[in-house]
């Protein structure tokens, strides 16, 4: 385990957190490692485009087998290397003039000009290439204007491991990176997402806990300066979510009992309602009831795997830069990558991370995710998100409550700490103001 530096967040500032969102960019933090494409996506015979932080690459097959990525603005005159093709290993060529570059952006042969031409070779006639790393068939691309950081700092722990078992998965959200990123740790878990297929297999006590977590929050740590987290002990709703029947099932005799008591506290009254009850009824929680003896069945008979904690370096079980979300279920880890695109364009890759100990597990993994958990996890439970985020305003005036810590954090975070914006304050100009931090909504 590492020995992370945390520090507690500010607690109070000059400027209202509705304003920290312009000082954020809205088309990325530029000085860090995202993931580009999954390698076996790349063909052999032409180039793909690939859009992200505002701008386009073209992405193809080096001949060393790594994948190369460059800017795809012809440097001869301007066509677009992405409608170009492959004709030799290695090489992406313009559609226009023929000019030919390798993945490091070195102009090999002028096609059109025939083999006399003097260009090939002359560094004035290089393309923009950007550096790239493929690991466990993620290749991942750096496109700051500083040095290439340590890609250990923005790729998540999994990848250097040689026993994990990393899947991915893909969507497109119809909405700015910065509210995709926001979508984390406050009060619409248990609103949102109370009809998703993964809520209806909580067990009635997570249920209720989920119901009743109330208006504070813990409040998160910076870590490392990369990350903001909860400790496990702290975050009620991932220690919520990553707990299950089975573990609770010998501590908590009501389970599954008849539930009786715990169907009363299900249900609160709301006085500004006239006392009416939230929620509208108990199916939900008569469901739970169903759910919870059947998992509890599949845990005795072994169908169920053992549950352990499978994040040990808290930077990595929360918000982490650029932008990527992590909750440790404790079976898997769920990531989530909200990449920048566009204004109102993110791509996000969700990552289903297992560590199996047995190539039959790994099979297992491999089809539990392809069949049930993809589908479950990131479409059904995560499509939840996606639609409240895509119509959801991200310039006027927020009235924030307490539960907003998260993601206010996350703001503050990519302020003061982003590498973007050190070198902003260090003199290249990305933000124009100086740092700040937060002051409480109820002080305005
Ligand atoms: S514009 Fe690309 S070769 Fe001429
Ligand atoms: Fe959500």
């Amino acid at each position: 385990m590492s020995n992370p530096e945390t520090s507690p967040m500010p607690a109070r500032a000059a400027v209202h957190p509705s304003a920290l969102r312009t000082r954020i960019p809205p088309s990325g933090l530029r000085e860090y490692w995202y993931p580009l494409i999954v390698a076996a996506k790349v063909p052999r015979q032409r180039p793909v485009q690939v859009p992200l932080l505002d701008t386009e690459v073209t992405v193809f097959r080096g001949s060393d087998g790594e994948i190369g990525a460059l800017d795809p603005i012809c440097p001869h005159r301007g066509a677009s290397l992405s409608q170009g093709d492959c004709h030799f290993e290695g090489t992406v060529s313009c559609p226009y003039h023929g000019w030919t570059f390798d993945r490091h952006g070195e102009l090999l042969a002028v096609l059109g000009e025939g083999p006399r031409s003097p260009l090939p070779g002359m560094s004035s006639a290089r393309a923009k290439a950007y550096p790239t790393r493929t690991l466990k068939g993620m290749t991942f691309i750096w496109m700051g204007d500083g040095d290439p950081a340590p890609i250990e700092e923005d790729v998540p722990e999994e990848f250097f491991d040689e026993g994990a078992l990393v899947q991915f998965a893909q969507d497109m959200w119809d909405c700015n990176w910065r509210v995709a990123m926001e979508n984390i740790f406050d009060a619409h878990v248990f609103y949102v997402h109370r009809n998703s297929v993964q809520f209806r297999l909580l067990p009635v006590s997570t249920l209720l806990a989920m119901v009743h977590l109330g208006p504070r929050r813990a409040r998160p740590s910076v870590i490392n300066n990369r990350a903001i987290a909860y400790r496990m002990e702290d975050n009620p709703t991932a220690r919520l979510l990553s707990e299950d029947v089975g573990d609770r099932a010998d501590s908590d005799p009501s389970l599954p009992g008849d539930g009786t008591e715990d169907m009363a506290a299900y249900r609160s009254a709301y006085p500004g309602l006239d006392g009416q009850l939230w929620p509208r009824s108990n199916l939900r929680f008569r469901w739970s009831q169903l759910m919870a003896r059947l998992l509890d069945a599949c845990h005795r008979v072994g169908l169920r795997r053992a549950r352990g904690r499978q994040v040990h370096n808290e930077e990595w079980n929360g918000l982490h830069l650029p932008a990527t979300f992590r909750v440790d279920y404790q079976t898997h880890v769920y990531t989530r990558f909200g990449i920048p695109v566009g204004t109102d364009r993110t791509r996000v890759v969700y990552l289903h991370t297992t560590y199996p100990p047995s190539t039959r597990r790994r099979v297992l993994d491999c089809i539990h995710f392809r069949l049930w958990q993809n589908w479950q996890m990131n479409f059904n439970f995560s499509g939840q998100d996606k639609k409240i985020v895509e119509n959801q305003s991200f310039s006027h005036r927020e009235k924030l409550s307490a539960t907003d810590a998260f993601p206010l954090a996350w703001r503050s975070l990519i302020v003061e700490h982003s590498r973007d914006s050190i070198r902003e304050r260090e003199g290249a100009s990305r933000f124009r103001e100086s740092p700040v931090s937060l002051v409480a909504d109820d002080e305005q």
